[in-house]
């Protein structure tokens, strides 16, 4: 690719995820985005909820062999001379560390928010990884066409839950049953609501009074008037939309509608591009930025997916590209081990098509089969200049396990598979501090589940877990330690790198610690550090 055909393919690069509380409705915007892209011709592909029965693709078939759903792990396709990338967070049973991981890879975040709950706690996790990034987030209040909470409440509670700015671009006038439109402020116009109709009619507002132009009988009605009024209180004295604001992730574009019905999701999709950023450089450990239209390639691996099915062990390393072109069968240097790579059997992510991948540029990401070589955060490129990017961050685990081997006699190969699903970064591990047990954590049940199977098929070790349940773990000062302020209610132990930490049992417990022991500092790990 020349450079400048590389510059534009780069700057039509829209990379997002979209995170949400489970329910919320993701699955179903993604579904209409797709739709949008071409890529699906009918809500319900994607889940296969509403026909009943999945999208029997020949991707779809080659997915279920390897027993690894990649299909949805990235989305890909065209819209508006824009070429969107949506990377899947897994919610529900599949919620893991490798969720907030992905994050690290995309430039911009859709948060769905259900609009009769407000923010719940899922989403509030995995806005705060978001925030530390400082990407920009989009957020679209889905479901209008049920009974919600009040619109201003649902802003009320966004910026104070979240800590950040937020600026309405389309007010919903009325909800439920008694949804009749969106005040469109953004594009200066009032999208009517047929829940029947695919065909959406607009009508436009008068720029002087922010009225709808002409006669229509909804503007005799009182919910016209209130949005009317309300947004006009916005407006006066609300935030001023502001792209620096967004562009650093200060200030969030909220979009009002129902992802169910198709409702403002297109509208939602269009001014989401407008403002989404296209890739931008990525930062390496030695503080240098490599630009996304450098040309020399560079990546780093956010995720690692083992298959569940024994009959292929394979695994998939999930590669971001941050620079440069990727090509099919090209020789790479992994950072970590210094080692050559030949990178040739790669799949890029699309759903619309089963075609292994041939080239990609920065804000792709690109699958690699992969035999053990890769970690979590390794690095990897072309060319003479040493690149290692950014430490991905840890996350502090919230569900823990004590661990053995099965058969004290199998030691061996139990250490060897720890040791290495460790390293790898698939789950966290931890030593109590007095009697040297092992203690597993994870942010979601489905690790544990994913370690015991390949402890099982990879190195051939039966493991005992025995659950200890959720903990709330905080890192302690060595210095500040004191190995009688441990108890039953607060296990210590030490960490990978011999950091203490205490697991505490409750919320309770820690604000009873805290109480007793005022001068010591606990800290919660989500950095880099
Ligand atoms: P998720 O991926 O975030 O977990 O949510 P998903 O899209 O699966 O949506 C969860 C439920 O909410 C689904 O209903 C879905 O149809 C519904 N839903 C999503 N968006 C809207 C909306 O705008 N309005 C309304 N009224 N409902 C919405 P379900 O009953 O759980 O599933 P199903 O019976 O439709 O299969």
């Amino acid at each position: 690719m020349q450079n400048k055909e590389l510059e534009q393919a780069v700057s039509k690069r829209r990379t997002f995820a979209i995170i949400s509380h489970p329910d919320a409705g993701k699955t179903t915007i993604t579904e209409q985005l797709l739709l949008f892209g071409g890529v699906i011709r009918s809500a319900g592909t994607v889940k296969g909820k509403k026909s009943g029965q999945f999208a029997k693709s020949d991707w779809m078939a080659i997915e279920q062999q390897r027993g690894i759903s990649v299909t949805s792990s990235v989305m890909q396709f065209d819209y508006q001379g824009k070429r969107i990338n949506i990377l899947d967070t897994p919610g529900h049973e599949d919620f893991s560390e490798d969720t907030y991981r992905t994050l690290m890879a995309v430039d911009s975040a859709v948060m769905v928010i259900d609009a009769a709950k407000g923010i719940e706690p899922q989403t509030k996790k995995l806005f705060q990884v978001c925030r530390m990034r400082g990407i920009p987030i989009f957020t679209f209040m889905n479901k209008m066409d049920r009974d919600a909470r009040e619109p201003l409440d649902l802003i009320a509670e966004l910026e104070e839950l979240l800590n950040i700015e937020a600026y309405p671009m389309n007010w919903p006038i009325g909800m439920g049953r008694d949804l009749r439109g969106l005040y469109d402020i953004y594009n200066q116009r009032v999208a009517l609501y047929h829940p029947d109709a695919d065909g959406r009619q607009y009508l436009p507002l008068d720029k002087e009074t922010g009225e709808i132009i002409g006669d229509h009988p909804l503007k005799k009605e009182s919910i016209y008037q209130q949005a009317l009024e309300n947004t006009q209180l916005l407006l006066e004295a609300g935030n001023q939309f502001d792209t620096a604001k967004i562009a650093k992730g200060e200030q969030t574009p909220v979009f009002f509608g129902s992802a169910l019905t198709n409702f403002g999701v297109k509208t939602f999709l269009e001014n989401y591009l407008e403002y989404a950023p296209a890739p931008a450089a990525h930062k390496t450990q030695d503080d240098d930025l490599i630009e996304p239209v450098a040309s020399e390639f560079s990546g780093f691996v956010f995720k690692i997916q083992a298959n569940m099915n024994p009959n292929h062990r394979d695994r998939i390393a999930f590669i971001r590209v941050c620079s440069g072109e990727f090509e099919r069968g090209m020789d790479v240097t992994l950072e970590r081990t210094q080692r050559k790579l030949r990178l040739s059997n790669s799949t890029e992510f699309m759903a619309n098509t089963r075609e292994s991948v041939e080239s990609a540029v920065a804000g792709d990401i690109v699958g690699l089969y992969d035999t053990g070589n890769f970690q979590i955060g390794d690095t990897i490129y072309t060319g003479k200049r040493h690149i290692k990017f950014e430490k991905l961050p840890q996350f502090t685990p919230e569900l823990f396990v004590k661990v053995d081997a099965k058969n004290v006699m199998k030691q061996k190969s139990f250490h060897k598979g720890m040791n290495q699903l460790v390293q790898e970064g698939a789950i966290q591990l931890y030593r109590t501090y007095l009697t040297n047990d092992y203690v597993l954590g994870a942010v979601g049940q489905l690790q544990f589940e994913v370690f015991q199977f390949r402890m099982k098929n990879e190195y051939n070790s039966d493991v005992i877990m025995e659950p200890m349940g959720e903990k709330i773990a905080r890192w302690i000062d060595p210095a500040q330690l004191d190995e009688k302020m441990s108890s039953s209610r607060n296990l210590l132990v030490r960490d990978q790198n011999d950091a203490p930490l205490f697991l505490f049992e409750n919320e309770f417990a820690e604000r009873w610690f805290k109480q007793k022991y005022p001068d010591i500092k606990l800290t919660e790990k989500l950095s880099t550090n």
